[in-house]
């Protein structure tokens, strides 16, 4: 019998019982339910609600029961309804009535809210933590290929060269966002529901406070209502997974693209990549496609506790206990994207040579053309038609910029001069980009310290919990 079975004359059937549970989900909180039980027995018995004894035999019981899960020797019951039961109730069948005291003043509501909480804490610090092992491997790939040149892209058309350090650390960026996303995502949860009881609070003289220092919480949460039905955290937390995940996805689709044979800018090395079953040949970047997938789950468990959480009365309602899979699951999913990424980027075959060959057709000189011109008095537009006109004639002859003579320079204007030609200049083209953020080498290099020197902060921010 469940152990709110007082009131009742017929149980639920075997049915309703499974329907109704959550312990196959919420088993993964033990450790922070255990915490939670002893913050609250602790406190109890310094507010003089149960003896010390009492208080000591549960600390002792929980301390027996989190030894035994951990060593797989807990046998969870089928009839309990979530890991609260479980633990209760092997915690009274083993040390009797002080198992049965713990409960006083307290509710499943606030009880399953910390546990919660508490979870969401670790899993934004575990985050956080592979979140910087995927930037270090990013920053280290742009070190070793400092210099090298491929096509930047607008439309998925040639645009300008850039340098391929520049590309890559612009995913640093995005990723040391997502990192502050965590951060808002743990400050969010960082609060204490517990003393709020079922709903409004409790005639126990409880002392939240003190299990809000016991707990490692920031502060109690102040309205008890509030407290049992905020789920707030919980979507901060998948927000800031599936804006990541998003990142990871663009991420990895030019990956993808960049081991086509029609790039071949990169390699994935053996360990990243599948082979097909009837094929011989192929070689898959599976990986990248698969985190490029997972995107589109972890936005789903957004979704999905977005829509629960909508139109919820106050205060706890049942839906409530939809909220633990999907954030369990958006954690988890991008902690693996993160690793996968991680190795996929660290052991990658970048190729340099494909790059520049690249960067070479499409006209990239173009818009430093028009610039030359530009900066010899004539007027911006004019000199963006000029080079338009060079461009087909270049489309006509099948060649490219660098291959016109100064003749057909000068044909279309007597601004241009001998020293045309390193205006066509890739490295040049790049290098002459000084301003701030550009892609220049000096605006590069400045740009790897200040997305190192994050990196470093962000690093000595993980909570330590
Ligand atoms: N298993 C429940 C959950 O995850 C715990 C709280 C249940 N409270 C209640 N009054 N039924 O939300």
């Amino acid at each position: 019998m469940a152990l709110w079975s007082g009131r009742f004359e017929e149980g639920v059937s075997e049915f309703t019982q499974r329907f109704g549970a959550s312990l196959p989900v919420d088993r993964q909180l033990y450790a922070q339910d255990i915490a939670g039980s002893k913050a609250h027995a602790a406190m109890l018995a310094r507010q003089g609600v149960i003896s010390h004894e009492d208080a000591l035999d549960i600390e002792a019981g929980l301390t027996e029961i989190e030894r035994s899960i951990e060593e797989g020797e807990f046998t969870f019951d089928v009839n309990d309804e979530d890991i609260h039961m479980a633990v209760e109730g092997v915690l009274t069948a083993n040390i009797g009535d002080a198992g049965a005291r713990l409960h006083t003043g307290r509710s499943r509501n606030d009880q399953v809210a910390t546990d919660t909480r508490l979870f969401a804490k670790k899993r934004c610090r575990d985050l956080m933590r592979a979140n910087t092992t995927l930037r270090h491997a990013l920053i280290k790939q742009a070190q070793e290929h400092f210099d090298v040149i491929l096509p930047g892209y607008t439309h998925m058309q040639h645009a300008q060269p850039v340098l391929f350090s520049h590309h890559l650390l612009a995913y640093t960026w995005m990723l040391a966002r997502d990192f502050e996303r965590l951060q808002a995502a743990y400050a969010a949860a960082d609060a204490n529901p517990l003393g709020s009881a079922a709903l409004a609070g409790t005639t126990y003289p409880l002392d939240r406070f003190q299990t809000t220092r016991a707990l490692g919480f920031d502060h109690p949460i102040p309205n008890s209502l509030d407290a049992v039905s905020d789920r707030d955290f919980l979507l901060d937390l998948i927000y800031a997974c599936s804006v990541s995940s998003m990142h990871l996805s663009r991420l990895c689709e030019e990956i993808i693209l960049w081991s086509t044979s029609e790039f071949g800018f990169v390699t994935l090395s053996d360990a990243y990549s599948t082979g097909s079953s009837i094929m011989p040949q192929k070689k898959n970047p599976d990986f990248a496609e698969l985190i490029r997938g997972k995107s589109g789950r972890v936005i789903g468990d957004l979704v999905a506790l977005l829509v629960t959480c909508k139109s919820l009365p106050l205060a706890y309602n049942k839906d409530l206990q939809e909220d633990k899979e999907g954030a369990i699951d958006a954690a988890q999913t991008l902690e693996d994207c993160y690793v996968c990424a991680a190795g996929m980027i660290s052991t990658m075959t970048v190729h340099p040579d494909a790059m520049m060959a690249q960067a070479r057709r499409g006209y990239l000189a173009a818009t430093d053309v028009a610039d030359y011109l530009a900066k010899r008095g004539m007027p911006f537009r004019q000199a963006h038609e000029v080079v338009g006109h060079l461009v087909l004639l270049c489309e006509k002859r099948g060649c490219d910029l660098e291959d016109l003579a100064l003749d057909d320079f000068k044909a279309e204007s007597d601004l241009f001069e001998a020293d045309i030609t390193s205006a066509l200049n890739l490295e040049a083209i790049v290098a002459a980009r000084t301003t701030y953020g550009g892609t220049g080498h000096a605006a590069v290099r400045q740009q790897m310290q200040e997305a190192s020197g994050r990196l470093d902060q962000d690093e000595g921010r993980i909570p330590r919990l």
